[in-house]
Order: C-alpha cells, then sequence, then structure tokens
C-alpha cells in the first residue's frame, strides 16, 4: 500500500494551490515546492539587474545560469519557505507588485521554461512531493501519481491577494489587484508553451465559498483512495 509518491497541484494565481499544497505536504510528511517561486526569482533577478523584461534572450541566459535555492524557513517571519537567488534571500522581494507585474510575460518565455522544468523535475525526482505551480500536471509531471486543479473565481482571487498585499502593508486597491490578476489569467493561460489548462486526467477542485479545511476535506479521501490501491 503506497501513498501517491508525486502529487501535482495546479491552478490560477491566488487560487489558493500553495496554501492547499503547503499543508497536504505537512500533514503526509511529503516535502512541498512551489514551482512559481523560480519564475518569481528569474523576474526579481531580471529587474535588479536591469535587464529589459522583452529582451528574451538576455532573460534565457540569466534563468540558465542563475542559482535558485529553495529550504525551510530561516526566519520565524510567516514565510512558507526562504529562497534564494544567487545566495540572496529573495523570499519577501519576490512578491513584490513589481514582479507580479512582470513575471507573466518572464515565464512565457520558451527558454526559461525550459531552464527551470529541467530543475523541477530533477527536484521532484526524490518522490514524496507535493509539487504545486501552473504546469505541473500538464507537463514537469505528466505521470504525476494524483493530479488536481484547483479552481476559485477572478473576484475571491483578487480579494485574497488583496488581504495578503494589506497584511505586508503595501499601497494597492482592490481594483488594481483584480486588474493585475485578470492581465496575468490572460496570459499565463493563453501563451503558446505549457498554458494554464487541467490536465486530462485532472481532479477539479472548486474553492469558491469554501474555507481551507473544507478544501482539505475534498482532497485528503482522493490520497488514501490511492494509498488503498
Ligand atoms: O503561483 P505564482 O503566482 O507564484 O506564479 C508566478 C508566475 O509564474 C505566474 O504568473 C505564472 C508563472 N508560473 C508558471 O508559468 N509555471 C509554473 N509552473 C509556476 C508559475
Amino acid at each position: 500500500m503506497t501513498r501517491p509518491s508525486l502529487i501535482a497541484i495546479d491552478g490560477a494565481a491566488a487560487s489558493g494551490k500553495s496554501t492547499v499544497g503547503c499543508i497536504l505536504a505537512r500533514r503526509l510528511g511529503y516535502m512541498y515546492f512551489d514551482t512559481g517561486v523560480m519564475y518569481r526569482a528569474v523576474t526579481w533577478a531580471t529587474l535588479e539587474r536591469g535587464i529589459p523584461t522583452d529582451d528574451e534572450a538576455a532573460v534565457t541566459s540569466l534563468a540558465e545560469s542563475l542559482v535558485i535555492e529553495v529550504t525551510p524557513p530561516t526566519q520565524d517571519d510567516d514565510r512558507q519557505y526562504t529562497v534564494y537567488a544567487d545566495g540572496q534571500d529573495v523570499t519577501w522581494a519576490i512578491r513584490q507588485p513589481a514582479v507580479d507585474a512582470a513575471v507573466s510575460q518572464i515565464s512565457a518565455y520558451p527558454g526559461v521554461r525550459q531552464a527551470l522544468t529541467l530543475q523541477q523535475r530533477r527536484i521532484a525526482a526524490s518522490g514524496h512531493m507535493v509539487m504545486v505551480g501552473r504546469d505541473i500536471g500538464t507537463v514537469v509531471l505528466p505521470a504525476a501519481d494524483l493530479k488536481l486543479y484547483i479552481q476559485a473565481s477572478v473576484e475571491e482571487r483578487a480579494r485574497r491577494r488583496y488581504q495578503e498585499c494589506q497584511a505586508r502593508g503595501e499601497d494597492v486597491t482592490y481594483q488594481e489587484v483584480l486588474a493585475s490578476m485578470r492581465r496575468r489569467d490572460q496570459i499565463d493561460s493563453q501563451r503558446a508553451h505549457a498554458p494554464l489548462r487541467v490536465a486530462r486526467d485532472a481532479v477539479i477542485i472548486d474553492t469558491d465559498g469554501l474555507g481551507i479545511e473544507e478544501v482539505l476535506a475534498r482532497i485528503e479521501p482522493m490520497v488514501k483512495n490511492q494509498s488503498e490501491s
């Protein structure tokens, strides 16, 4: 009786996939890996180094050379993990609105995706992993044992993201967050390479109006069912 060794969770921005994935991994004793941080780290480094975001060749070359490391939290400030880019702690820097605004453009570049997908497959190779992103079930781990697609309306997702920004004291309005989320949704789902879509064998979980425990209550029997098969 084995549990699903690789669990892929995909969904749009602020769908709740990271929170669900992190708690699920903790309860199962699995590793948790949020692939969005890699796209965010490349975006942060692009902006930090003054590379124009439309210079695809320069951004791709940066993605190929940037050393991204994700470790258990190194500080007690509500972080789920610590992210390093070339040795620098960028855990909070990659959550800035400037990164939000540019990350979809940068994650649409095929060379960037190729570089990060290879690293993600290596990270997942040891198994016992919950991996979260946009293309995990479709591209990164097509043979994952369990695939979940977390769904929520754009208004609900913007509300959640707006509350996170407020908690961090960022100066943005709900309307700005909503507009930015709509723009990202459009780019993420319409890009040519590995767009956000539901894998054929994924289970769709609609989280509108549900609390985190209610979402987990729908998922946990699936993990148990797999372990009994
Ligand atoms: O999940 P997130 O909001 O932190 O992701 C940031 C961006 O990274 C998102 O706009 C799309 C991109 N991304 C991706 O293209 N593929 C992934 N597997 C994860 C994230």
